[in-house]
């Protein structure tokens, strides 16, 4: 285990993410992981953030509602791991273990509860310290087309906007 500069290592975290990369949660004892392409690292109240949108229907958002906090696990080599990150973004963790399902490494978190995972070993511990409601009234008429249209299935569906203060950085 390695403790990393998250900045030094931007450019392939972003790189990762926009191809997906685990978000992972820990509530009770239940563990859960979902695929993401969306999120930011910057910096608010001098502190490190990594700003997750998580849509209400995921089962991730009730996990993350009850411990708030999270863990990033980035793969520094995608090949192996492209079927797992492909059934975390499309199977729901209520009744499944997608980590056991895939055959993954979990690992306890040092700094919060929710796990690393071995085979995405570029890991951020965050610590949810603020947290808000996308507001449809400003988001602009073309986005919410694409993303937020107003039907049955979709209705409500918008996402929250998760603040993870960045508490360990390492590489498994
Ligand atoms: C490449 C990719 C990126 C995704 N990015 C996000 C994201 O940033 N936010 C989100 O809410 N869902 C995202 N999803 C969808 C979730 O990963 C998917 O709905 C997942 O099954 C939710 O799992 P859960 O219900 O166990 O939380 C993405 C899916 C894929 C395949």
């Amino acid at each position: 285990m390695k403790d990393i500069d998250v900045i030094e290592y931007l450019p392939k975290i972003i790189t990762e993410l926009k191809q997906g990369i685990l978000l992972n949660t820990k509530s009770k004892d239940k563990i859960n992981s979902m695929t993401i392409a969306w999120g930011q690292i910057g910096i608010e109240w001098r502190k490190l953030i990594f700003t997750a949108y998580v849509r209400h229907s995921r089962f991730t958002h009730q996990q993350i509602e009850k411990s708030k906090e999270f863990t990033v696990s980035v793969p520094l080599d995608r090949t192996p791991v492209k079927e797992a990150i492909a059934y975390c973004g499309t199977k729901c963790g209520k009744d499944i273990n997608k980590l056991s399902d895939m055959n993954l490494t979990v690992l306890d978190g040092i700094k919060v509860n929710s796990p690393a995972i071995k085979e995405l070993p570029l890991t951020l511990e965050c610590k949810v310290i603020y947290q808000k409601e996308q507001d449809k009234n400003n988001i602009p008429k073309d986005v919410i087309e694409m993303f937020y249209p107003d039907n049955p299935l979709n209705n409500g569906d918008y996402h929250t906007v998760y603040y993870g203060e960045i508490v360990g950085a390492y590489i498994i």
